[in-house]
């Protein structure tokens, strides 16, 4: 599918049969989510720019390189931070936003109630990180909120998706590139993702 990275790596693969399983403690949940979000983000940001960086090696000259590209990370709220600590660990310098969104479970739409972010996301590669995108709405209110500071083409990061979720984002935003552990079959009347993993945030946080 156009602008969708479905990442099937074994060991993605693996960790995120072990995070659907309902026996997984919350304890061993926040720690798979932490470690599927490590290993997705290689996927997610191969293509970020990098520029020359010669070095000298303790035994000669080495031609190598360093990341020109400026990383801004946005986790939603509650969830996403769950994907973050671990993210950062690979990429100390990404400046972090943050988005809160609470999707009404009656209506299905998402409520901002936080958001900090730069003045200006223009010279960013902008990343959002959130385990579930389920409708889509949480995740369209993010990317109107991080286009309106002039981010350009943005990158996210979902453990899972639902059809639906996918064909909403990129009929609003067609240039979004979705990166996901897998593609499930379908949302439930409650919009829940099936088979999913249930409720990523309470599973986080114990809830
Ligand atoms: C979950 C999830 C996404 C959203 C996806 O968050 O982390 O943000 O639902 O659903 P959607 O695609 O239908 O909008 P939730 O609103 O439950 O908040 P939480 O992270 O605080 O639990
Ligand atoms: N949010 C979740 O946490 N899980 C779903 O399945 C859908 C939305």
């Amino acid at each position: 599918m156009k602008n969708v990275t479905v990442i099937d790596h074994p060991l993605v693969q693996h960790n995120l049969t072990r995070l659907r399983d309902r026996e997984t403690s919350s304890t061993e949940f926040r720690r798979l989510v932490g470690e599927v979000a490590t290993l997705m983000i290689y996927e997610a940001t191969r293509s970020l720019a990098v520029g020359p960086r010669n070095v000298v090696t303790p035994v000669g000259k080495a031609r190598g390189t360093k990341l020109t590209s400026r990383v801004l990370l946005v986790p939603i709220l509650r969830a996403g931070l769950g994907m973050l600590d671990s993210i950062l660990q690979l990429i100390p310098d990404a400046r972090v936003g943050f988005i809160g969104l609470k999707r009404d479970e009656a209506t299905l739409q998402a409520i901002t109630y936080h958001q900090s972010l730069p003045a200006s996301a223009a010279g960013y590669e902008v990343i959002i990180l959130d385990p579930m995108l389920a409708t889509g709405g949480s995740a369209i209110a993010a990317l109107d909120l991080v286009k309106a500071r002039g981010a350009k083409c943005v990158r996210m990061v979902n453990l899972l998706a639902a059809p639906e979720g996918i064909q909403a984002v990129l009929a609003r935003h067609p240039d979004t590139q979705i990166y996901t552990a897998a593609i499930d079959q379908k949302l439930n009347a409650r919009g829940y993702i099936v088979p999913g993993l249930g409720d990523a945030g309470d599973r986080i946080f114990s809830s």
